[in-house]
């Protein structure tokens, strides 16, 4: 887990808010940064793109594997001159989301739960492949999107493969494509666009 090399650190010192399909999703207009809340913050990568773009972010990790290797991350981040400052923007919290939305409100919650997959296809990346190993799936990702819609002042943004349904048949406000996946919006502000 590493925050500032490779190519998530490559794609941290070229972050663009234009060029980011997770920055519109989640509403980043003109100066307008809103709180984020990533209700599944697995490794951090989405999470760190967010705050270096300006975001206060809450990062909610129950696994306690992946969350030791977060905060790992998170603190040798911060040793980091380039990343001090966006480090501060980050809070991790260890524990489950759906209690912890169930008692806080957020500007925007993020989901990125993991995408029951089947198949076994190398089509798969290794580093994913060894998360999915320790992680599992995340079978109760629809509840955690009910209590996401409760918490969220202004919009709930769940990640999904391309082509899969929406998160728990929810149908979206509307969609932002990225690559490989897509982030479905569902604005909870009345008035919002
Ligand atoms: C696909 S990963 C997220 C990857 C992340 N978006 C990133 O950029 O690194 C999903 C993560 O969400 C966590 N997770 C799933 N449901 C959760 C919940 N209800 N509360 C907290 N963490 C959860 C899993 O343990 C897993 O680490």
């Amino acid at each position: 887990m590493d925050l500032a090399s490779g190519r998530l650190g490559y794609r941290g010192a070229h972050v663009s808010a234009r060029k980011e399909p997770l920055a519109r999703a989640v509403g980043i207009k003109g100066g307008h940064r809103p709180h984020v809340v990533d209700a599944t913050a697995g490794l951090g990568r989405d999470a760190l793109i967010l705050a270096l773009l300006g975001c206060r972010v809450t990062l909610l990790e129950r696994h306690p594997v992946i969350a030791a290797l977060l905060a790992d991350g998170l603190a040798r981040a911060a040793q980091e001159p380039a990343l001090a400052e966006t480090v501060e923007r980050m809070t991790l919290v260890k524990g489950d989301a759906r209690p912890w939305l169930q008692e806080h409100i957020g500007g925007v919650v993020t989901l990125d739960p993991m995408y029951p997959h089947r198949d076994k296809s190398a089509l798969v990346k290794k580093d994913m492949r060894a998360f999915r190993a320790v992680v599992g799936d995340d079978e109760d990702a629809a509840g955690v999107l009910g209590a996401a819609l409760a918490a969220a002042r202004e919009r709930v943004v769940v990640k999904r493969p391309a082509r899969a349904e929406p998160l728990g048949g929810q149908t979206p406000d509307f969609q932002v494509p990225g690559s490989s996946t897509r982030f479905d919006v569902y604005l909870t502000k009345t008035g919002q666009s």
